[in-house]
């Protein structure tokens, strides 16, 4: 008779093919999916995920805009999964999201939380298109949250809407969101601990480790990841310097 092995049966295969961890931060290459639920609570999700768009369209104008087709060939343009928040795991959550998606993701979030409220980010050079609809010069964002996960800040810090310009990235990554925005939405929120799931590039990581928080970023693009452990070592470094520069003032 066999006796199997239990000890290595029982050894089940990490979720994650990389893990970087980086001053208070640690960064896992994987699927959020199943990596997310593994990691326990977080005071706060902040997520950027692939939103709900209709990619055709654009006309003569579409050869010019090189990010519509990176969107559609890194598969960011056919939405994610609500189960991945679970309010029973975290105290608050942002979610970023397409105009169309925000009835069905408030009426999910505000199912989900105690309070909930629509923020935007107005850009101040959206593309000069208007087609048959509205400017493209607004993106949503929801923030929900539980009674001890309320809304952060100073009085002039609270206001709903941030306006600053679309940088032009070096990242490579079509929808990278820009520093002051995830600056704005990190002074924000209640908590330390910070979980962006769809991590991109790290920009939800760069503001939480520059405002001093536990930072938790999933990634399942190489390339990206490669970029969020090489802005996220770099943000680290900057707040080590203004650390040791504060304390010697
Ligand atoms: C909209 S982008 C986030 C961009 C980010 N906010 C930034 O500034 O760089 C969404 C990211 O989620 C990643 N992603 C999509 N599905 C994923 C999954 N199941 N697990 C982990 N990452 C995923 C994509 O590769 C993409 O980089």
């Amino acid at each position: 008779m066999t006796v199997p092995n239990r000890s290595a049966s029982r050894r089940a295969a990490k979720p994650y093919s990389r893990m970087v961890t980086i001053g208070d931060a640690t960064l896992y290459q994987g699927d959020a999916y199943e990596i997310l639920h593994t990691l326990g609570w977080f005071d706060v999700l902040v997520m950027d995920p692939p939103y709900v768009i209709d990619m055709s369209g654009g006309g003569k104008f579409r050869a010019d805009r090189k990010h519509f087709s990176e969107i559609e060939e890194e598969e960011l343009d056919r939405g994610f999964d609500y189960s991945i928040i679970n309010a029973l795991m975290c105290g608050a959550v942002v979610v970023f999201c397409h105009n169309n998606q925000v009835p069905e993701l408030s009426t999910f979030l505000n199912g989900s939380f105690e309070r909930f409220t629509i923020c935007a980010w107005h850009k101040s050079n959206p593309m000069p298109v208007a087609n048959k609809s509205y400017q493209p010069d607004t993106e949503f964002y929801i923030h929900a949250w539980n009674r001890d996960f309320a809304v952060a800040g100073e009085l002039a810090d609270k206001k709903r809407h941030i306006t600053t310009a679309v940088g032009k990235s070096d990242f490579d990554h079509p929808t990278v969101k820009p520093d002051a925005v995830m600056a704005k939405i990190i002074t924000n929120v209640g908590g330390r601990s910070i979980c962006d799931p769809f991590m991109g590039t790290g920009s939800t990581g760069v503001a939480a480790i520059m405002a001093g928080k536990r930072f938790v970023g999933i990634e399942k693009n190489p390339k990206h990841f490669a970029t969020a452990v090489e802005r996220l070592t770099a943000a680290h470094a900057e707040a080590e310097r203004l650390a040791a520069e504060q304390e010697a003032a």
